[in-house]
């Protein structure tokens, strides 16, 4: 049985005026994505937050699974953004996510284009976002976020070399809450920001680790191997091919390796 409880530690400091206006906790869920669906569907507001302790059935991109064992943080957002903020709202809850570990650890996270959150070379955070669109309306578009902040990653098994968590980089325990609450401080800035013609490009690009390395993108089977050379202004990833040529890959369907450090896709593969 799920569990339904408001943390009042976490409202009580919570000053936002869209993400986290209504917050729901939940000991154990299926998936947050889910759950924050059939609410937006229900018509729940904007902002509204469901946050797990625990997913039974976490995903990530390309049908992966997202581990979600107790002491990390699994949040999915609903918005109801317009088309044009629609594509900006992995890489607002990318610049929330950077900004939220820096502040509550003073470590340095970068992005693994389009969204992976790292810290020393390994993924410590995935953003999903799944979205229905009606004609020119967005009707609902979920953003999911995990954080890897207790997460035992050396003792994982198959992740083991490609995932790491805030604790283990940090050498202390950072209570989850702290770093949910700054994430969504941050995120509901950048959110109105971006609703009022504001771009998070620039500070993105800045945290993007991708840029100037040599790298493999896998797409539909086929493996283009090049320099990853800029974003365009909807965050696609422009990648300078060995025969001079430059090809944009949206974020949808392509994986990422670096050539320079080998394989460096992390799924969460329980
Ligand atoms: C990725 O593949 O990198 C994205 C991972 C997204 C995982 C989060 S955890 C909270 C939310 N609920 C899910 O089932 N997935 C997202």
């Amino acid at each position: 049985m799920p569990v339904n409880v408001v943390s009042a530690t976490l409202r009580g400091g919570l000053f936002t005026r869209v993400v986290g206006k209504r917050l729901i906790f939940f000991q154990e869920i299926p998936s947050t994505m889910d759950e924050a669906s059939r609410l937006a569907q229900e018509g729940a507001d904007e902002g509204t937050v469901v946050v797990a302790g625990t997913q039974t059935a976490g995903r990530g991109r390309q049908g992966r699974n997202w581990l979600s064992r107790q002491g990390n943080l699994y949040l999915s957002i609903i918005f109801r953004p317009t088309l044009e903020v629609l594509p900006m709202l992995s890489i607002l809850a990318g610049v929330a996510a950077v900004r939220a570990i820096r502040k509550t650890t003073r470590l340095e996270p970068g992005i693994k284009w389009p969204n992976d959150i790292m810290l020393g070379g390994k993924k410590t955070g995935g953003i999903l976002v799944e979205s229905v669109v009606q004609g020119d309306q967005v009707s609902q578009a979920i953003l999911g976020i995990g954080l890897n902040v207790g997460l035992d990653a050396q003792n994982e098994g198959q992740i083991a070399t490609l995932a790491t968590a805030i604790n283990l980089e940090s050498g202390r325990t950072v209570p989850p809450e702290d770093v949910l609450r700054q994430l969504l401080h941050d995120l509901d800035n950048l959110y109105i920001q971006s609703t009022h013609g504001g771009s998070p490009l620039p500070e993105w690009e800045a945290m993007l680790e991708t840029l100037g390395q040599p790298i493999e993108a896998t797409w539909r089977n086929e493996v283009f191997t090049g320099l990853a050379e800029g974003i365009d202004d909807l965050g696609n990833l422009q990648l300078r091919l060995e025969d001079g040529q430059l090809m944009t890959l949206t974020a949808g369907d392509v994986s990422l390796n670096s050539r320079a450090a080998g394989a460096a896709t992390q799924s969460h593969t329980p």
